[in-house]
């Protein structure tokens, strides 16, 4: 955890590029050394998006994609926050911290790694499967017009599948009715290793699962948070230490170490 902190640098970068790439997803890229050096999936940014104090607290996203120094951050409009994030044109400047908290852990030996993904969750676990091999991405979503397209999945490695709510693309339905298929193909389903992100909702059905066939995993609990450094305990999780901010102990966890209901 120290090294971690150490390695942490505030730094006011300039937007190199900042685009929408279909219906729900921008794409911002930055250049910065430091805040690119030595980044593993699942490690976060904070993101000062105003100079003034409106926004006040800086808003959290996951590093999407590292290309030398080039830093890549996919996100939707929620709210405020992000809505005024994707004004910002080539050239503006944006002050950020990072990287922040603890990444996803690297494949296990002889588990088949699945990382279930939906919404603001997917950027990590896509950036997961660039870097390492792993055999599913399941992704869920709302319908076709929020799927991303091929070029941002090229490098992925595994299977990719989709559901979506209305069944316009992949299997209808949540992203759970393609982990629940997968479970169901396996002779002994705790040879899986489920890695997830994605709504608190989707999350806590993943690790119901999980639960139900002892299937060991990690999830991402993105909470909302203020400080991103374990000082305003805006961002506490119940885990098996206690009570521990997810931005300083996570926001990577192990299904195990959960002791709260997401939802
Ligand atoms: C560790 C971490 C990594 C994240 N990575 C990404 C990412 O890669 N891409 C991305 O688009 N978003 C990501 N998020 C979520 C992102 O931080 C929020 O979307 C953002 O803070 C919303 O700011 P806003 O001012 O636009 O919305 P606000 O005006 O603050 O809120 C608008 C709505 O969004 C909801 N909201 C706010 N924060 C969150 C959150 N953390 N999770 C779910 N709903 C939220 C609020 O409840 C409210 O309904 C991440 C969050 C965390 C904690
Ligand atoms: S965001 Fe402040 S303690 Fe985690």
């Amino acid at each position: 955890m120290s090294s971690a902190r150490s390695k942490m640098q505030d730094e006011v970068v300039t937007i190199l590029d900042n685009r929408k790439i279909n219906e729900k997803y921008f794409k911002l890229t930055f250049a910065s050394k430091k805040l690119s050096r030595g980044v593993v999936p699942g490690q976060f940014l904070q993101l000062q998006i105003q100079p003034t104090f409106d926004p006040l607290l800086r808003r959290p996203f996951s590093y999407y994609r590292i290309k030398g120094e080039r830093v890549e951050v996919l996100y939707e409009i929620l709210g405020r926050g992000t809505g005024i994030l994707s004004q910002k044109g080539k050239g503006s400047r944006v002050r950020i911290l990072g990287p922040l908290g603890n990444p996803f852990s690297k494949p296990k030996a002889k588990k088949t790694t699945v990382l279930v993904a939906g919404g603001i969750g997917l950027p990590p676990l896509v950036f997961f499967a660039e870097k390492n091999k792993v055999d599913y991405l399941l992704i869920g979503g709302k319908s076709k017009a929020e799927v991303l397209p091929k070029s941002e999945l090229s490098k992925v490695s595994g299977k990719v599948l989709y559901a979506t709510n209305d069944g316009s693309y992949g299997k209808k339905g949540f992203v759970t009715v393609l982990l629940d298929e997968l479970i169901h193909q396996q002779e002994d389903p705790r040879n899986l290793f489920v890695q997830t992100c994605g709504p608190k909702v989707m999350m806590q059905a993943v690790i119901d699962l999980a639960r139900k066939y002892e299937i060991p995993g990690e999830a991402s609990i993105d909470e909302t948070m203020g400080c991103g450094v374990g000082a305003c305990l805006g961002c506490m999780v119940e885990t098996d230490k206690g009570l521990v901010p997810s931005c300083v102990e996570g926001p990577v966890f192990a299904f195990d170490s959960i002791r709260q209901s997401l939802v």
